[in-house]
């Protein structure tokens, strides 16, 4: 039978090469912060607890984690302080009194190592079940060696210790397989272990990397698995990591997308998370960025210099050149730009059209609706078939509150009408060019001038 597994993540350090006043952790690999990267991959091993380590900016990066899973994992989640950073060992220590109550086994990982896959660690607790080890963890080759842990064994090729480069000799420099910083233990035999650990070494640190060897010495069983793709591995150190890591797994995903019938022009100038799903047929022209919860049709076009976050479009829907669109939501068959702005939970019902110049904030249009030209609809509900002329403004803000503005179903917007909200235009009903409308309007009435009164109705 599998073993219970638990998670422990170490998120206290500084990270001190970044040159940052923020918590390394905290930095984004595309639009998730390092710590969400890592806690994803670590949740989908359904661990029973998940433990994190947090020192520098304890609060934000307790945010930042609970921000980047589901619910079920944030339930999951305990963190447990480290008052001094005294150590990578110290951090797993100050985690201890948290740790010895859960069964099972434990997977310790760095919050600075975002690639890793959740197969990778699944083999790794396989071979560590298999082994019946005390402690598991991978291993990798890099000519020439990073600055990474050396791994020393003897000439039968046992393992016999992990050499931080720092504390290396001349000789130790040279091996090239590394420590990548993957590990799983058994938790009983951990605690001992832990206790054993002294600063005394080249930076004066709790090296986490001096269990095994204390384990080896207690005369139980350690294992190494060694691991091919070294890049997915890669730890983070500086901000040229970050960018060189991101410019890999966005190549990963725009391959992954060309493959699956996605037509995306210019790879080298097009940002896509690797969470985003794109359907069949659609095309991506350069210079586009989609981030974040998107998902985006079959038979879309998305034009240059778009930028989309958090969108729900669906088929056969156009964005045109230069629009801003968050949060939002186009059904199908919809067009938004060029030079549109669609933010806070709008929504295009099908086949809507948003034209040059025009933001739309919390607002929702019906079917075959358009607001072709220099608008601002906020806090509106929009029936269908409505046409918004020009420069129509609702204005929603009275300086204390938001006022929602409601058109039903066939209205007429003159251009450059001014919607002072809470208001309410009939169904079909039509304003003149250059109206204020401060009341009602009835359904089936043309009105106009400043304010708005009615002139007639439209019909008996
Ligand atoms: C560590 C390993 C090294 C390995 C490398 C791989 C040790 C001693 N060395 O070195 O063998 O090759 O990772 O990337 O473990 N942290 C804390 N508290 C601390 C210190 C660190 O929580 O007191 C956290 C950091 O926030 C970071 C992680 O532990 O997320 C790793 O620390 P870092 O200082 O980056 O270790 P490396 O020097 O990279
Ligand atoms: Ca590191």
């Amino acid at each position: 039978m599998k073993q219970p597994v638990n998670i422990l993540i170490l998120a206290a350090g500084l990270g001190t090469r970044m040159k940052s006043d923020r918590a390394k952790v905290l930095h984004k690999l595309g639009s998730r912060p390092l710590i969400g990267h890592v806690l994803r991959t670590a949740a989908a091993l359904d661990p029973e607890k998940i433990f994190v380590v947090v020192g520098h900016q304890a609060d934000k990066v307790e945010a930042a984690a609970k921000a980047s899973v589901d619910p079920d994992t944030v339930e999951k989640m305990v963190f447990v302080p480290q008052l001094e950073q005294l150590g990578t060992g110290h951090a797993v220590k100050s985690a201890a009194d948290a740790i010895k109550n859960a069964r099972g086994s434990l997977v310790v990982l760095y919050g600075d190592t975002p690639m890793v896959r959740t197969g990778t660690l699944e083999g790794l607790l396989t071979a560590h079940e298999t082994g019946k080890n005390a402690a598991t963890f991978l291993t990798m080759k890099l000519d020439p060696p990073p600055a990474y842990g050396r791994i020393v064994r003897d000439a039968k090729g046992r393992f016999l210790k992990i050499v931080e480069q720092k504390d290396c000799t001349p000789e130790q420099m040279a091996i090239k397989e590394v420590n990548p910083g993957f590990y799983v233990f058994d938790i009983p035999a951990l605690l001992p272990a832990l206790g054993k650990l002294t600063p005394k070494n080249a930076q004066n640190e709790y090296y986490l990397t001096d269990v095994p060897e204390h384990m080896l010495a207690a005369g139980l069983p350690v294992g190494t698995l060694f691991h091919e793709d070294a890049h997915e591995l890669d730890g983070i150190n500086t901000r040229a990591e970050i960018a060189a890591m991101w410019k890999r797994l966005r190549h990963e995903t725009l391959d992954r997308l060309m493959a699956a019938g996605i037509s995306i022009i210019d790879p080298d100038s097009t940002y896509i998370d690797d969470g985003v799903t794109i359907g069949r047929d659609t095309v991506i022209h350069p210079q586009v960025i989609i981030e974040g919860n998107s998902r985006i049709g079959a038979n879309c076009e998305i034009h240059s210099w778009s930028h989309l976050t958090n969108v729900d479009i669906g088929d056969e829907c156009t964005v045109l050149n230069s629009c801003v669109i968050a949060n939002s939501r186009l059904t199908a068959k919809d067009s938004v730009g060029p030079f549109a702005h669609l933010r806070m939970h709008t929504e295009l019902a099908e086949e809507a059209v948003i034209g040059n110049f025009v933001e739309v904030k919390k607002s929702r249009l019906g079917r075959k609706s358009k607001s072709m030209h220099l608008t601002y609809l906020g806090d509106a509900t929009i029936g269908d078939r409505v046409n918004i002329g020009a420069a129509t403004v609702t204005c929603n803000y009275d300086g204390k509150n938001k006022n929602p503005t409601i058109i039903e179903d066939d209205v007429k917007i003159g251009s450059d009408t001014m919607l002072v909200a809470p208001v309410r235009v009939g169904r079909g009903s039509i304003t003149g060019a250059g109206s204020v409308v401060t009341k009602d309007v009835p359904p089936d009435t043309l009105v106009a001038g400043v304010p708005a009164q009615v002139k007639k109705k439209l019909k008996v």
